[in-house]
Order: C-alpha cells, then sequence, then structure tokens
C-alpha cells in the first residue's frame, strides 16, 4: 500500500508537473502577447487622434503667440546672447488654454511627432537626444501638499546658514540667492514663483525680504504662510484676464521651464511653451522688475532630450527671454540668470 502511494505520487511529479509548466508558460505567453498587442493597437489610434485634434490647437497656438513664436527672427548683440524683441499679446496669451492642458494619453508620446520637428528644433538647429519619462503630474489628483509655517522656519533657517539643499543641492540653492542679491524688485517686493515641488525657492526670498510669494504649480498646493499664496494655472489666467492678479516685482523660476510642453509631465505637446511661460510672466511684471531663472544652460550646446528637458545656449536663450533686458549673468549648473523689464 505505502509504495503504490509513493509510486502514484512519484508519477503525479514525473508527468504533470512538466505538463503544468508547458501549459502554464503557454497561456502567459500568450497573455503577454495579447498585451503587448492592446497597448500598440490602443495607443497608436489614440495617438493618432490626439495629434489630429491638437494640431489645430497647436496652429492657433502658433497664430496668436505670433512674432514671439517665429523662432527665424534675427536679434542683436546683447550681453550674454542675442537679444530678441518681440510684439507680444498679453491677452491672447492668457485667453490660451492649451498650453496649460494636459495629453490624457495613457503614457506620454515617446519621440516628437514629425510634423512638429522643425518647430521644436527651431529649423533643425538644436540637436535631439532621447531619454524617456512619464510622470503625469498634470491631471493627477495626487495628496495636496502642505507648506506648514515650522517648515518654511527651518528652510529659511538652513538658507541663511548656507546648508538649504532644497531639490537640487546646496549648491544650486545658493547659486539662486545669489542671483536674488542681484535681482530688482524681490526686497520688499511681490514675487511670482513659476514651479515649485518644494518651498525651497520660496525660503531664498523670504531670506531676502521678499514681501509676498506667489506660487504658480499645476498641482494644488495648501500654504499655511501668510506670506504665501499659491494658485493653479486655470486661477492666473483667470485673474489675468480680469485684471484681479496685480503685477509683480519679480518672477522666480528654477528647473521647471526647461520641461515645458514636452508631455513629460502630462502637459500637452507644444514646441513653444517655454517662450509662452516666460513671455506671460513678462506680461505680469512691472517695468523695471526682474526674472531671476534657472534652467539647464550650456552657451554653447542647445539641445533638447525628447522628453526630459531642453538645454538652453546661444541659440534658444534669446528667444526664451525675448524683451528681457540681460542683467546678471550668476551661478550653477542650472546657471542662474537676471533679466529685468
Ligand atoms: C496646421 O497647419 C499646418 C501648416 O500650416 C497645416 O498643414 C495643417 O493642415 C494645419 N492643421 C490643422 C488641423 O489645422
Ligand atoms: C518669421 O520671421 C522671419 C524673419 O523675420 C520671416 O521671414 C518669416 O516670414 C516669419 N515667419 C512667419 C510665419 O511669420
Ligand atoms: C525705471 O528705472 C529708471 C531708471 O532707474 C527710472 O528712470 C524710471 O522712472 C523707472 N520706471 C518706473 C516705472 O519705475
Amino acid at each position: 500500500m505505502g509504495k503504490l502511494m509513493e509510486y502514484s505520487k512519484f508519477v503525479l511529479i514525473i508527468i504533470f508537473i512538466p505538463l503544468f509548466i508547458i501549459l502554464f508558460r503557454h497561456t502567459r505567453l500568450r497573455t503577454i502577447e495579447k498585451h503587448v498587442e492592446l497597448f500598440t493597437e490602443q495607443t497608436t489610434s489614440k495617438r493618432d487622434s490626439y495629434f489630429s485634434t491638437y494640431l489645430e490647437e497647436i496652429n492657433k497656438t502658433r497664430l496668436l503667440c505670433g512674432q514671439l513664436c517665429n523662432t527665424s527672427r534675427k536679434g542683436t548683440p546683447g550681453i550674454f546672447f542675442d537679444k530678441i524683441t518681440a510684439t507680444i499679446n498679453c491677452e491672447a496669451l492668457f485667453q490660451n488654454e492649451y498650453v496649460d492642458s494636459s495629453h490624457g494619453l495613457a503614457h506620454a508620446p515617446r519621440k516628437i511627432p514629425s510634423i512638429l520637428l522643425n518647430d521644436y528644433t527651431m529649423n533643425g538647429i538644436i540637436k535631439v537626444h532621447t531619454a524617456y519619462f512619464n510622470q503625469p503630474y498634470l491631471g493627477s489628483t495626487a495628496r495636496i501638499p502642505i507648506w506648514t509655517k515650522s517648515l518654511l522656519k527651518e528652510y529659511v533657517a538652513r538658507a541663511k546658514e548656507g546648508k538649504l539643499f532644497g531639490v537640487y543641492g546646496i549648491s544650486e540653492t545658493n547659486a539662486l540667492r545669489d542671483g536674488l542679491q542681484h535681482a530688482p524688485g524681490v526686497k520688499g517686493g511681490r514675487v511670482l514663483v513659476i514651479g515649485s515641488e518644494k518651498p525651497w525657492v520660496e525660503a531664498c526670498l523670504l531670506e531676502i525680504g521678499a514681501k509676498s510669494i506667489v506660487t504658480l504649480e499645476y498641482g494644488r498646493i495648501k500654504s499655511e504662510h501668510e506670506q504665501i499664496t499659491t494658485m493653479v494655472p486655470s486661477e492666473y489666467r483667470r485673474t489675468y484676464l480680469d485684471n484681479t492678479l496685480g503685477l509683480f516685482d519679480a518672477v522666480v523660476s528654477f528647473s521647471s521651464i526647461e520641461h515645458s510642453g514636452l508631455g513629460r509631465y502630462g502637459d500637452a505637446l507644444n514646441p513653444w511653451a517655454d517662450l509662452i511661460v516666460v513671455a506671460r510672466a513678462w506680461c505680469v511684471t512691472k517695468t523695471n522688475g526682474s526674472l531671476v531663472l534657472g534652467v539647464l544652460y550650456d552657451i554653447n550646446r542647445d539641445y533638447i532630450t525628447f522628453n526630459a528637458h531642453r538645454c538652453y545656449g546661444k541659440k534658444r536663450y534669446p528667444y526664451l527671454t525675448t524683451n528681457w533686458i540681460q542683467h546678471y549673468l550668476g551661478k550653477g549648473v542650472q546657471r542662474v540668470h537676471v533679466f529685468t523689464k
């Protein structure tokens, strides 16, 4: 009896386990294939409908953007790079919602659509590299961050000691602090911050004596600090258009604008999103006010790493800072530049 049991167990093991493995692998492979098929089918058709829908939006954007988005226009020599001037229709830029919209796809596009390649590369003069990210932030309903008074107090104290890590490290934070010292309007002023994950830029502004700060970010943020308020793009547009936004003495943006319009953070593809964001900032800045900008920078090597970021040099930086007066060249990897209006 015992021996027979042993024997049948043995048969079971010998026959059924390999059979099971074969069956299992087969079904698994089939499911994987099916998934791959579904995935590509879905994304291709979705992508096609996406581009036919948004090509119209992109065309509209090009039109209302006018001279600002014409990157064939010639500049005049400036102290850092050429200076470009253009007639900017502020009202139209703030009426345009496309620049703040999300692509709405399951995955950010992997490649620059061929029809937009000339617009992204300024007619082929900017090199394209590849590094893919899909970090849909725009349109996500993540937990609302809270900026407490005690957090800001701690950041300001660290900044004072020159030891605030921020997001990009102590030396980048200190490069921003240096730039802010050279930016007219910051001390005692009302300052707009464009793009902010953690309130390290805000802390540097408080340290230097900004009176009030408005932070513009895709996602909602709750600020408990009495000198800091936050807004999302729809509020920025609405308050500009109904004349309740008011003007700013200075605008600060660090490592944000080089991502605009590439889809990485869930935003709609837009070859000029970066130029439009900075031009809107120009629209809301007082005469003699300033712009403090930190973006990836290499004066002799402009490129786009799609969809990660852009790197600005003498080719695109002039268009990025259309109409701004070149004022102070600072430090840092994302080299801080100060401009005035
Ligand atoms: C957008 O503009 C391009 C070039 O000007 C044109 O070929 C295309 O038909 C337009 N597309 C749409 C959807 O309006
Ligand atoms: C862009 O500017 C260039 C140089 O001024 C001009 O020749 C060209 O016609 C402009 N393009 C558009 C679409 O306005
Ligand atoms: C801007 O600064 C210049 C030079 O300091 C000054 O003459 C002018 O009055 C200022 N304009 C405004 C609107 O503050």
